[in-house]
């Protein structure tokens, strides 16, 4: 942390002294006052939102009778986030047991009563430990109990940086870690030394990524490795030594950075499948997005592409429990991020690979195969929720298609869970689930779905249109008792006619304290996403949590624009080349809609927020005084000021040159620059403005923040400038969460507060 709790809760109002050149006014003396949140035992503070757990993606057995549960939770009094492993068993009431370890490390299941821990020891090396557990189930006299036997040290690995652990009950342990050139897990070590002490800290590149997201690329790239883990007849389990790197000889690297993780790759007994950007564009990272699906044995050789070929981006490569099967998502767009995804499905014992959702328009996010293999679940974004599909899988057509003749069964997706946002698939015996999900009034926590073997039934036998009518069972419950009496808004969806007449959704979160037929009583806040393709959804958000803004007082307003996702493709690619046009047609008619609608609302009171494209649709709205919001203050997070500097100096160069129509000298793009950027509106700038910006904020660096502040100092707009020195395009630290929640607010209460 940065800064000490007490400082950040006091911001540094003594050490960065108002404009000087502020005229005096009643904004003038409020802000003088010093700011404090509004708190109360009914309140759900932004230091309530630092402070609640983090429920982590559950992970089953294979059995499916336990899970396990990363659970993290931040202290500002102790100043440090406790992270620890909880299991569970599943349908039963036993309460979840702690895992008895030192805090911090990953875990994950070699069999039904086993779990592996890695672990990082004092002595700087990464040990690994096998963990048994015991439980006496509840019986009619007693409650259940779950604890384990003392960890047994299995062995180390060569580096500290091991992670992503899958295992294969074959008795192989597949991870990730980052190499050198010459994919040797043994000698990373010596090499470290040696580049950290090569007497300079130059960085020398000949290509992109010279840097990505948040660092600057070194010597070492991400790769695949096996090694055997397996238990002996006398169940002592042994870790080999042997490192084996799967992808030795090629030019892959998976996980992909700066994302990629376990969702990656997949390994079943024999074979590990991944993705892996295009060898081909080795030198060209930064304007492809075209990544290729491999399989290849657990104890390596050559591997084999299943990808066409001629595909985009793809995600999520799985096999199915008997390995005769793969799937992963499809992009068709090398060059851009936001296509829509489809699920490919490949026979790897005919060799045959088809597409399966060629004809819906909805962007699958994450998949699993079924227990048995015969279906496929996945999660898709459909109308700002994110919900969790089935669908039955065909026979294996003769040859490789991408648009198979399929009866209607195969066509249109049944949903499952239709609520709030899911995540973290993974398949049960006995026709369960387990997933992940949130809301906008709670955080993530695992649950458990039920009675999916009905449905496949119901879809395996009729042509009709099925419905799913099993349960949805929550398996944990931390931070519901810290969520007790704070009344979070569940939001409510609106609908408007938005640019070209189309209906496009919003979201409003009434204010704490809001009563009926109160005219002009609360302030009002418009927050604006990032992405652009991306979405309010209804998800619990540790960042930009809507309730946190409604808890504070503010009628919350999210709105959806043209770029979103989750509203069919159409809309989602219909910002491409239009950054400043029709979004802002849809933020003005839904605004208009919101004031009208809303008496409670006092529009003299208004302000509007933003990071990212939020942050440039900010510096937009600054530019464009004509669209008559009537903001009182704008608050600019990691924002785009000067859009053609922006497709020269981000590190994801594709995403530039998609949207805006080519690199910033071709003619298109220069074109669409000129009536777009919003450095060629500066002059028209008016209202006062607080940048934020991370300087490891490598997607949109930190002079685009400085640039707009410049501008406004020497316009003499009221306006801030807070820099986070160690936060990327995310505020992550938990202090300063803290003191980004304290300036924002403090800002908006300069301006739009209760002058009393
Ligand atoms: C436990 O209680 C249930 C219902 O009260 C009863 O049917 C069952 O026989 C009891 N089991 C034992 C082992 O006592
Ligand atoms: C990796 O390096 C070690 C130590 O130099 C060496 O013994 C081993 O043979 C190397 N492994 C491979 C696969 O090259
Ligand atoms: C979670 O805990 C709260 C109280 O802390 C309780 O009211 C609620 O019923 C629990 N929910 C589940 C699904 O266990
Ligand atoms: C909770 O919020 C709703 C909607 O804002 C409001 O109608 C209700 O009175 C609130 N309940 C409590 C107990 O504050």
């Amino acid at each position: 942390m940065r800064f000490s709790f007490a400082l950040s809760a006091l911001g540094l109002t003594s050490q960065v002294p108002l404009q000087p050149s502020l005229p005096e006014s009643s904004t003038m003396t409020t802000a003088q006052k010093s700011f404090q949140f509004v708190e109360g035992p009914d309140v759900f503070t932004p230091k309530d939102l630092v402070e609640l757990g983090r429920t982590g993606a559950g992970v089953a057995n294979q059995a499916g009778d336990f899970v396990l549960i990363p659970y993290s939770k931040f202290s500002f009094e102790e100043k440090k986030n406790h992270k620890n492993i909880y299991v569970a068993p599943l349908e039963s009431s036993v309460q979840p047991f702690k895992l008895p370890l030192t805090e911090g490390g990953e875990a994950f299941w070699l069999n039904g009563r086993t779990l592996a821990y890695v672990l990082e020891s004092e002595q700087k090396t990464l040990e690994i430990f096998a963990l048994d557990l015991l439980y006496e189930p509840a019986t009619n006299e007693s409650v259940g109990v779950l604890s384990s036997k003392p960890p047994v040290l299995l062995g180390t690995f060569p580096t500290t940086s091991a992670s992503n652990f899958r295992y294969s009950t074959d008795g192989y342990l597949v991870f990730s870690d980052s190499v050198y050139p010459d994919g040797n897990l043994t000698t990373v070590k010596e090499q470290d030394e040696a580049w950290e002490n090569r007497g300079n800290t130059a960085l020398v590149y000949d290509h992109t990524y010279e840097r990505h997201w948040d660092h600057w690329v070194g010597p070492k790239t991400q790769s695949l490795f096996s090694v055997r883990l397996v238990q002996d007849p006398d169940h002592k389990w042994t870790f080999g030594s042997e490192f084996v790197n799967l992808l030795a000889g090629t030019e892959h690297s998976s996980p992909v950075e700066p994302f990629g993780g376990t969702d990656d790759f997949d390994v079943s007994k024999q074979s590990v499948i991944y993705t892996t950007l295009d060898p081909a564009f080795k030198d060209e990272r930064a304007w492809h997005t075209k990544q290729n699906v491999y399989i290849v044995g657990i104890t390596g050789g050559k591997p084999r592409e299943l990808t066409s070929g001629s595909q985009g981006a793809t995600h999520n490569p799985v096999l199915n429990h008997v390995g005769d099967k793969a799937a992963w998502l499809e992009l068709d767009e090398d060059g851009y991020e936001s296509d829509r995804a489809k699920i490919v499905i490949y026979d790897l014992k005919k060799n045959v690979r088809f597409t399966l959702t060629q004809k819906w328009d909805r962007s699958p996010g994450s998949l699993v195969f079924s227990k048995e293999g015969e279906f496929i679940y996945f999660t898709a974004g459909d109308h700002a929720k994110v919900k969790v599909f089935v669908l039955p899988i065909p026979s294996t057509p003769e040859k490789s298609t991408t648009d198979p003749q399929l009866s209607p069964k195969y066509l249109s997706p049944v949903p499952i869970v239709k609520d709030s946002a899911s995540s973290g698939l993974q398949s049960l015996p006995y026709g369960r689930i387990l997933i992940s999900k949130s809301s906008f009034t709670s955080p993530n926590d695992v649950y458990l779905v039920k009675g999916l073997d009905a449905l496949q039934t119901q879809i395996t036998q009729s042509d009709e249109s099925v419905k799913f009518s099993g349960e949805v069972e929550q398996v944990t419950n931390f931070t519901a008792s810290d969520l007790e009496g704070k009344n979070l808004s569940k939001g409510e969806e609106f609908w408007f006619k938005g640019a070209d007449d189309i209906d496009v959704q919003g979201w409003i979160l009434k204010p704490k304290g809001w009563k009926k037929g109160e005219t002009k009583a609360f302030p009002v806040v418009l927050l604006i996403h990032g992405g652009p393709q991306g979405a309010w959804e209804d998800q619990w958000s540790t960042r930009w949590n809507p309730n946190v803004f409604a808890q504070q007082g503010y009628f919350t307003v999210a709105i959806n624009p043209t770029g979103s996702t989750s509203f069919g493709q159409a809309f989602t690619d219909a910002i491409a080349g239009d950054w400043g046009g029709k979004p802002f047609v849809d933020l003005q008619k839904g605004w208009k809609y919101i004031l009208e609608s809303y008496p409670e609302i006092d529009s003299d009171r208004a302000v509007a927020a933003g990071a990212s494209w939020g942050g440039y649709a900010i510096n937009w709205i600054q530019g464009h005084p004509e669209y008559n919001f009537g903001f009182k203050a704008l608050v600019c997070h990691d924002g785009v000021f000067d859009s053609s500097y922006n497709g020269f100096s981000t590190e994801e160069l594709f995403f530039f040159n998609h949207d805006w129509r080519g690199r910033p000298w071709d003619k298109d793009s220069e074109q669409v620059l000129r009536k777009f950027n919003p450095v060629n509106f500066v002059h028209k700038w008016g209202t006062p403005q607080l940048v934020i910006h991370g300087s490891k904020d490598y997607r949109l660096p930190e002079t685009d923040g400085i640039g707009a502040f410049h501008a406004l100092q020497q316009l003499h707009i009221p306006s801030r400038l807070v820099i986070f020195p160690n936060e990327n395009h995310w505020v992550l630290n938990h202090g300063n969460s803290l003191k980004w929640h304290y300036e924002v607010f403090r800002w908006f209460d300069q301006f739009v507060g209760k002058k009393d």
